[in-house]
């Protein structure tokens, strides 16, 4: 009780306007001002909440679970028979945190969607945690894949508009073999994991993926991040 109540707290505290404020100069003595916007434009691309329901329509999945609830838009959105939704300080169905989530739940799930703490360690955890409770043929989502600049990707986190580093656990799983990675380009990039044979190998190993560098993904995100329309993800699906 008193760590849930602990952990709202803390997560309040975190996005205040005013720490917020103080992170932003932090970030701006140390990062790479020449770069700017990479120029990713969502604005005429399908929205969350289309993507998540059209697979799950075409899957005819039955079982739901979003991580990181908030108001629940999405959340009250998805029509699916069962739905769970985690989230320490609002929305959902279950009041903990991913970690406290995962470490008792035993149920299984056809489509995950992570949205939670957007900070690389934690997405990764998610990720794995997710995979464990995937049913054969399953689907992990991932929300915020596709940071335009480098403040929308800097952790800790420095303005309301955040991506954070979510980016870096794609790039780490793109290099993995049994599960095959992509990101539709789709509402500030949505990462789509499915666990099957990769069939698009990343050859870029890094020993610390939390130390890539804003500008390796400026450059080359393309290719690090396995880029695709939803027009040709829903013909791979
Ligand atoms: C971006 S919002 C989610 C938005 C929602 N998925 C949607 O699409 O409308 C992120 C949420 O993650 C929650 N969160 C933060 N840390 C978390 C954690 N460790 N586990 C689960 N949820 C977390 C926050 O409380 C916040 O409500």
């Amino acid at each position: 009780m008193l760590i849930k109540y602990l952990n709202k707290k803390i997560i309040r505290l975190r996005n205040s306007s005013k720490i917020l404020k103080l992170l932003y100069y932090y970030h701006y003595l140390f990062c790479d001002k020449k770069l700017g916007n990479v120029g990713f434009d969502f604005t005429s691309k399908k929205s969350r909440l289309e993507v998540v329901q059209s697979i799950i329509e075409k899957k005819n999945f039955k079982k739901y679970l979003e991580i990181g609830c908030f108001d629940d838009e999405l959340f009250n959105f998805v029509k699916c028979d069962k739905k769970v939704g985690i989230d320490p300080v609002s929305g959902g169905t279950v009041r903990a945190t991913s970690d406290q989530f995962f470490a008792k739940n035993d149920e299984k799930f056809d489509c995950v969607f992570i949205d939670g703490l957007h900070e690389y360690h934690q997405v990764k955890k998610d990720i794995f945690n997710s995979l464990q409770s995937l049913n054969d043929g399953g689907i992990i989502l991932l929300h915020d894949c596709l940071p335009n600049n480098y403040y929308e990707q800097a952790t800790p986190r420095c303005q309301w508009i955040w991506n954070g580093d979510v980016w870096k656990a794609i790039v780490e799983c793109r290099n993995l073999k049994d599960i095959d990675v992509y990101t539709c380009y789709a509402d500030f990039g949505i990462g789509v994991i499915f666990k099957r044979p990769n069939k698009n190998l990343l050859d870029f190993f890094h020993k610390d993926y939390s130390k890539l560098k804003f500008e390796d993904y400026f450059h080359n995100n393309k290719k690090l991040m396995n880029i695709i329309e939803y027009e040709d993800l829903m013909k791979i699906i």
